[in-house]
This record gives structure tokens, C-alpha cells and sequence, in this order.
């Protein structure tokens, strides 16, 4: 089929490389054009494991630009990729999904095209793309009544193994009120939904997966699907960070605790691991969007608004941990392990890393950092705060007051403990994570300090 995909960001380069590898001919469409430039010379503009190898194989399908009458006009489906930040209010900032929506109504042809939403929006929003879809075809041209349907294709895949979980995904979800757009969709992901693709060999298919659930449904349920998905597993985290606390006042270990409840089928094992909390680019974004949804229907959501209240206490709790062994953070060094939101990223979005070195910088701490992959670009983006960026985790030590563990990096879970901790100012560390060997790191000569 052909298919154009609009936002070339961590889920549109994702979907169109993995539709383009599955036989598809597509066409890859970023107002920046940049990335747009970089992606067209075979470089990918951000870290993804195997991204860049999947984009070769896939190349011959793929073409890359910034010209919307270059894409749209022969495409079957249009997927809307664009970002969906959240604005202060907790809504999420529709701007740039709005003029997608009303670029593709100046240059789609008369004819059926499906228009797909996958970036995570608000309940409601297939309706309105649509209306701006219509409004603006139809203001330029004379040929009637457009003949497109909105769908919604909710996205689940996780950064740092984005390619496993669209070419092996969990389930499919699309929603559309016309079955026709219904149609299409299937047709375009059934060599995923029977698996009958070839893998590519770095990604080989787990002998676990076999055919691929659809739940195809109507356009406000495959909408709230997405929220509710999100929602659900910023609780389950939330929910024992806050275990995790009454587990440190009793003394119980909750590692433990959360192996035990985790065996529970119902319950199941993932998502219950304490530490510093949640962060990235959707679930807090999504979970606050949530509840604007609900507010707007009069509607309260104590549940999620419990779970983000609990995951801002995670981040605070770390300076308080710190103040409490230090006693004095003015002047002290402390070193940050880790600054993406979690390993096999880049992603900074919402990491609690920056958070954490901001609230340090506020008292007075000078923060110094290594993380494998996002260190340049949080020079980009967070340049400005004044955290010293360091070649590794040893330079980080040399001279610290303390170290942090934010993000399990595996590069991190065995380091040089004993020449770490002499070159520190003080042995002390935080394990942010429970990645780390707390006996290990005693025997090394460490203070250790954990978060339940
Ligand atoms: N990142 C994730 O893990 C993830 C997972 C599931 C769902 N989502 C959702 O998917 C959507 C995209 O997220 P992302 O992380 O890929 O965002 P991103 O910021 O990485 O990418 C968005 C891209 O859209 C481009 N863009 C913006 N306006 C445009 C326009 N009018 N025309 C063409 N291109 C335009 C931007 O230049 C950017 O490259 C969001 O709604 C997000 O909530 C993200």
C-alpha cells in the first residue's frame, strides 16, 4: 500500500520504517527539515536500538521529505505522528496535530484515503480531524464532499525497543466509525497480524509470538484505550513506590515485595519495581490529559491523580535522602548515573535526571553527569543549567560528595566500585533504581543508600 506517515519523531520513523521493511511503499513526512535531510542520507536522528540497521533493509520502500504535495496526494493512509506535548493546564497542546490535519486536507485527492491518529490525543479528536480535514478540503476545491475516513491506531511501543514492539507488537488497536477505514487498516497490518513477514536477523522473532490480536472498535474506545493503557501502568508503579515507602519504615525489603505480589497472576510481575518513578515523554503527559478529558465531562480521577502525586514524592524523596546523610547539600558535588528517562534512549522528556539536578542546583550543589547516549543531547536541550558532563561514570565519581544512580543503564550495574569510591570525596551512594548489589557495594567501602 502506500502510506505517508506525518512526524518523523520516535513513533513516525519508528512505524514507517517497520511498515516500508513489511513491503509498503512509504513516504516519511517532517516539517524539520533537518532530520528530514539526515534521515534521506541513511542517519537517524535519534537513538533506537536497530533503528538504523532496519532503515537500510528498508530503504528501497522509503523516501523521506518535507513537501506534504509530495506525500499526500497518492497515499491510501495518512498516519498523523506529530508531537502532543502537554500544556500547562494538563491539555495536551493539539497545535501541531491541527495543522497536520489541515495540510493533508489541502492535498489529499478525491478519493478514499484513510486518515489514521496515532499520535496519543484526546477523546474526540478522530471527530475534529476530520472536520478539519473536510473544512479545509473543502474550501479549496470544488470537487464535493471528501471522500476520507479519521481512524485512530493507538501507539504502545516503548522507546529503546520501539522496533521489537511494532514488529511483535502485544495487540493492534484501531477504531474508526466507518468499516471501511476498518478495511484498510487490517489489510495493511496483516503481514503483522499473521506474522508473515521475514524477520530481519538482528531482530529474530521470539518463538513466544504467534499471531498478533486486533481489537478493532470504534473511534472513542481505541481513543480512551491508549489513555487508560497509559494510566494503568503510571498505577502500577506509583502504586508500589507507595508500598515502597511503608515498606522502609517496617523494614521490609521491597524488592521482595514486589516479587511476591508480582507472582500473582492477576497481578503479574512487570511495572512493580520501586524507585525513582516514572518518566518520558507519555505518562505524565498522558495521565494529566486524562483528567483534563475528565474535568471537561465533570468528572473526577482520584486514582490517577493519587498515582502522579506519589511519583512527584519519588523525586523529592531523593534530595530529602541526600539532605538527611549530608546533612548540608550548599557546595557539596554530586554525580548523576544516568540522564535519559530510562536505558536505550535518548529521550529526555519529563527525565527525572533534569528534575533532579535542578532541584540539587537550587541548593546550591554543583551536579556533575554521564549517561552512555543522551549526554549530547541534553547539551542541546539543558546546556543552560550548568551540570558538568563526564566521560564516565568514574569521572563523575572523582571528587563527589555523593553519587546517584537515576537511570539503569547495564553499563552501570558493574562498574569499578573500590577505585569509584576512593576518588569520591565521601563513599556515599544512592541507588535510585535497585539495580545495584547493596553487600557488594558495602564490601567496596560504600554507604548505601536505597528508595523503596
Ligand atoms: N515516544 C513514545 O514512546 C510514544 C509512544 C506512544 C505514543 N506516543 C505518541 O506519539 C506522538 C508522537 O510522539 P513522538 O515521541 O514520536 O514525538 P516527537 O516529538 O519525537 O516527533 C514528532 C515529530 O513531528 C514533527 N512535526 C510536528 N508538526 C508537524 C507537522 N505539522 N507536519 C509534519 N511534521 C510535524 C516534528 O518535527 C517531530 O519530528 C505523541 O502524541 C505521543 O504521545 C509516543
Amino acid at each position: 500500500m502506500r502510506v505517508a506517515i506525518i512526524g518523523t519523531g520516535y513513533v513516525g520513523l519508528t512505524t514507517g520504517v517497520c511498515l516500508a521493511y513489511i513491503g509498503h511503499s512509504v513516504s516519511c513526512l517532517d516539517t524539520d527539515v533537518s532530520k528530514v535531510k539526515m534521515l534521506s542520507e541513511g542517519k537517524v536522528p535519534i537513538f533506537e536500538p536497530y533503528l538504523e540497521e532496519l532503515l537500510e533493509e528498508a530503504r528501497p520502500n522509503l523516501h523521506f521529505t518535507s513537501s506534504y504535495e509530495e506525500a499526500i496526494p497518492d497515499a491510501e493512509v495518512v498516519f498523523i505522528a506529530v508531537g502532543t506535548p502537554p500544556t500547562p493546564s494538563g491539555a495536551p497542546n493539539l497545535e501541531y496535530l491541527s495543522q497536520a490535519a489541515k495540510s493533508v486536507g489541502q492535498h489529499v485527492k478525491n478519493k478514499f484515503t484513510v486518515v489514521v491518529n496515532k499520535s496519543t490525543v484526546p477523546i474526540g479528536s478522530g471527530n475534529w480531524v476530520g472536520a478539519l480535514l473536510r473544512n479545509t478540503y473543502e474550501q479549496r476545491s470544488a470537487n464535493g464532499t471528501l471522500e476520507a475516513a479519521v481512524a485512530s491506531n493507538p501507539e504502545f511501543l516503548r522507546e529503546g525497543s520501539a522496533l521489537h514492539d511494532s514488529l511483535y507488537p502485544d495487540r493492534i488497536v484501531i477504531g474508526a466509525d466507518e468499516p471501511r477505514a476498518l478495511e484498510v487498516l487490517y489489510s495493511l497490518y496483516r503481514p503483522i497480524l499473521d506474522q508473515t513477514f521475514t524477520p530481519p536477523t538482528f531482530l529474530p522473532r521470539p518463538e513466544s509470538v504467534g499471531a498478533v490480536p486486533l481489537l478493532s472498535t470504534d473511534l472513542a474506545s481505541a481513543e480512551l484505550i491508549k489513555y487508560a493503557a497509559n494510566a494503568f501502568l503510571a498505577l502500577k508503579i506509583s502504586f508500589i513506590n507507595e508500598i515502597g515507602m511503608l515498606a522502609e519504615r517496617v523494614g521490609a525489603d521491597i524488592a521482595e515485595v514486589g516479587r511476591g505480589i508480582g507472582l500473582d497472576s492477576r497481578i503479574g510481575p512487570r511495572f512493580l519495581n520501586a524507585g525513582i518513578g516514572w518518566g518520558g515523554s507519555c505518562f505524565g503527559k498522558d495521565t494529566a490529559a486524562l483528567i483534563a478529558t475528565a474535568e471537561e465531562y465533570g468528572l473526577h480521577m482520584p486514582i490517577v491523580e493519587a498515582a502522579r502525586v506519589v511519583n512527584k514524592r519519588q523525586r523529592d524523596r531523593i534530595v530529602e535522602k541526600l539532605l538527611t546523610e549530608l546533612k548540608i547539600l550548599k557546595g557539596r558535588t554530586i554525580g548523576l548515573l544516568g540522564l535519559a528517562f530510562k536505558p536505550n534512549t535518548d529521550d529526555l522528556r519529563e527525565a527525572p535526571a533534569v528534575e533532579i539536578a535542578q532541584k540539587l542546583i537550587d541548593r546550591g550543589v554543583c551536579v556533575k553527569a554521564h549517561d552512555p547516549i543522551a549526554g549530547e543531547r541534553f547539551q542541546q536541550d539543558y546546556g543552560h543549567m550548568g551540570v558538568q558532563l563526564c566521560k564516565n561514570a568514574q569521572e563523575v565519581a572523582e571528587n563527589c560528595d555523593a553519587v546517584v544512580l537515576v537511570t539503569e543503564w547495564n553499563e552501570y550495574r558493574d562498574l569499578e566500585w573500590e577505585k569509584l569510591g576512593r576518588s569520591m570525596r565521601q563513599a556515599l551512594i544512592l541507588d535510585g533504581r535497585h539495580i545495584l548489589d547493596r553487600e557488594k557495594l558495602e564490601k567496596a567501602g560504600f554507604q548505601f543508600i536505597g528508595i523503596n
